[in-house]
């Protein structure tokens, strides 16, 4: 089996992660920030190092991690806990559903959206320009889970912090495989998947919030503090947390990060190598439609002439057991601008431990698939 399929969720888990599940469900099963006996604090305290490595792996220190389920719902506790009625926000056709869909929400309740079509590399100035006096909020992916696009997330959280507008980067796809450095580019707010690049189990995201930046909850109940309490602290993380948090995807999540940053340069100039090498396999099947230019980063969409890209990917499932996805990839509008809305594009999504020869196999399928018809 070939995965290719690494922007879903990532297949490979390092050995450390494994053991880091194993050791927690034998070790911190008890409720963290909870309890007063040793068992829940042992948990509270391993929670707590985690929170501190990825304020580490992100040069954040002057924020907070909040936990969540996934990156989805940091997301909407971004955008829900950040916009009110008469707010305007500014996005991008780049978007996931996790943005686009909590905006359109929105729209019912006054809040002002404007969603650009740009190029990537005009979005800063775009951005700029339609900034105006009731501006609350700019939205960005750092990498488009479609055509592996990085917006130049950097000017613009320099655009954003001159105009003293909120700045929340959605960074699923980047997390693990771009070197994000928050208080370097003026990133307000940074919502992570814990699954993917960052190499966790599936049940843990968060949310990296700067200090000082008010966010209403979007989840009520237990926080474990101020208990006589009946309105919801205003604390982060806790008043963020309402529930019982994942402690076991959390652990998992340290270790995965522990990995990372062991090896993240040489982890980066692999995957750079790889897509490179597949993009610049890619350009010669002339048969190819391709959607990802070439400075994509781990991911790379095409279709084959005009066929339905989940004809292809059945195909490549079936007949070849190579893994990758197909259709819309939850992100409509950058379909609208590629025109793919009606065939979708067949996207293959790398990771580090890929090799050459699967990306040899995934092209000779290609022409095999081409051949057919
Ligand atoms: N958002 C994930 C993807 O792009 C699930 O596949």
């Amino acid at each position: 089996m070939i995965y290719f399929d690494n922007a879903a969720t990532s297949f490979f888990k390092p050995q450390q992660v494994k053991n880091a599940v194993v050791d927690s469900i034998n070790k911190f099963t008890a409720n963290p920030g909870r309890s007063g006996h040793n068992l829940s604090i042992q948990t509270a305290e391993v929670v707590y190092n985690v929170r501190e490595k990825i304020k580490e792996f992100f040069n954040a220190p002057n924020y907070e991690v909040v936990f969540t389920k996934n990156c989805t719902e940091a997301l909407n506790l971004a955008i829900f806990g950040v916009l009110n009625k008469g707010d305007h926000v500014i996005t991008t056709c780049y978007e996931h559903n996790s943005v686009l869909r909590p905006l359109e929400k929105l729209k019912e309740c006054g809040v002002e959206v404007t969603t650009l079509f740009c190029d990537v590399e005009e979005l800063p100035n775009e951005i700029a320009k339609n900034i105006k006096e009731n501006t609350k909020l700019i939205i960005t992916t750092a990498c488009s889970n479609v055509t592996g696009q990085c917006p130049d997330i950097k000017t613009i959280g320099e655009i954003a912090k001159q105009h003293n507008v909120l700045y929340l980067v959605d960074g699923a796809q980047s997390s693990g495989h771009i070197k994000i450095d928050l208080t370097d580019a003026n990133i307000d707010l940074y919502a992570f998947a814990g699954h993917k690049g960052l190499l966790a189990i599936t049940g843990v995201g968060g949310l990296i919030i700067k200090n000082g930046i008010k966010i209403n909850p979007f989840l009520y109940g237990g926080t474990g503090t101020e208990s006589a309490n009946l309105t919801q602290p205003s604390e982060i993380p806790e008043g963020l947390e309402a529930g019982t948090i994942p402690t076991i995807p959390i652990i998992s999540l340290g270790a995965g990060i522990d990995f990372l940053t062991k090896n993240f340069f040489k982890i980066i100039k692999i995957e750079q190598n790889l897509t490179k090498y597949l993009i610049n396999k890619a350009k010669n099947l002339k048969f190819l439609k391709i959607y990802s230019p070439v400075n994509a980063k781990n991911v790379f969409s095409f279709n084959v002439k005009d066929l339905d890209s989940s004809l292809v990917a059945n195909i490549l499932n079936e007949q070849f057991n190579i893994c990758v996805r197909a259709g819309l990839h939850c992100s409509p509008l950058i379909h609208k601008k590629l025109g793919t809305l009606t065939t979708g594009a067949v996207r293959v999504s790398l990771d580090f431990f890929n090799t050459f020869d699967e990306i040899d196999e995934l092209i000779n399928a290609l022409i095999k698939i081409n051949n057919m018809r």
